[in-house]
């Protein structure tokens, strides 16, 4: 496929799946967001889309082996691959991330007490959310994939979409409480780490929507 500016950033994510890592270099929503084309997205963001043409064609020319294509995968593979690299991980990693934001959150509140609660908050909605999320594609939505009934599952893929919206948009605040993940000079290890993190869990859930509203669900409701 060429990508062109009028092909939407979902598409070019899901055929060309190395071009996520453009994308989320330049914060373009690829997955709640991915059914705009691309020059409008590139619009959004103030970003002159020849740019961004010319970065994926580098991207994509700097690496042959394409990533698996998991719209053309078996679909209990596309399903073991989002349990085992974007679920399971953050069993670990949200109460990670939990305590080292209430270690910062001690330590260094006085400094801006509003932001800091501020940010407190958003990133325990975001860990509550996502443990609340979770539970029900592992225990409802997937299964019913697994066995060939996405296409009376439409009520929970909607719920889960709902959810996958409403996750994007605690990620902006995050991203915009920590100046888009930079940590001010006077910033402790911990304080790094915290940020670091939470740029991680941003770039891991982007990806993790994208495969699931733009591949799999789209893939399951065929069924
Ligand atoms: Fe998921
Ligand atoms: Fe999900």
């Amino acid at each position: 496929m060429s990508i062109t500016a009028d092909t939407t950033v979902a598409t070019v994510a899901t055929e060309h799946p190395l071009a996520t890592r453009v994308f989320a270099r330049h914060g373009i929503d690829f997955c709640c967001g991915g059914g705009q084309p691309l020059a409008e997205a590139c619009g959004a963001k103030g970003l002159d889309v020849r740019t961004v043409l010319a970065e994926l064609d580098a991207e994509l020319a700097a690496s042959p082996a394409e990533e698996v294509r998991w719209d053309e995968a078996p679909i209990d593979a596309l399903i073991d691959h989002i349990l085992a690299d974007y679920h399971r991980p953050l069993d670990t990693e949200l109460p990670r991330i939990e305590e080292m934001m209430r270690k910062v959150h001690r330590v260094h509140r006085d400094k801006d007490p509003e932001r800091f609660d501020e940010l407190l908050r958003a990133v325990l909605e975001a860990k509550a959310d996502l443990e609340g999320h979770l539970p029900k594609e592992e225990q409802i939505l997937f299964p019913m994939i697994r066995a060939g009934q996405g296409g009376v599952a439409m009520g929970p893929m909607h719920v889960m979409e709902l959810e996958h919206d409403a996750l994007g948009g605690t990620l902006r605040k995050l991203r915009a409480l920590t100046n888009d993940y930079t940590p001010p000079a006077e910033a402790c290890n911990t304080w790094r780490a915290l940020w670091a993190a939470l740029a991680d869990l941003e770039r891991a859930t982007h990806e993790h929507i994208h495969l699931e509203n733009n591949i799999l669900h789209v893939r399951a409701r065929r069924q």
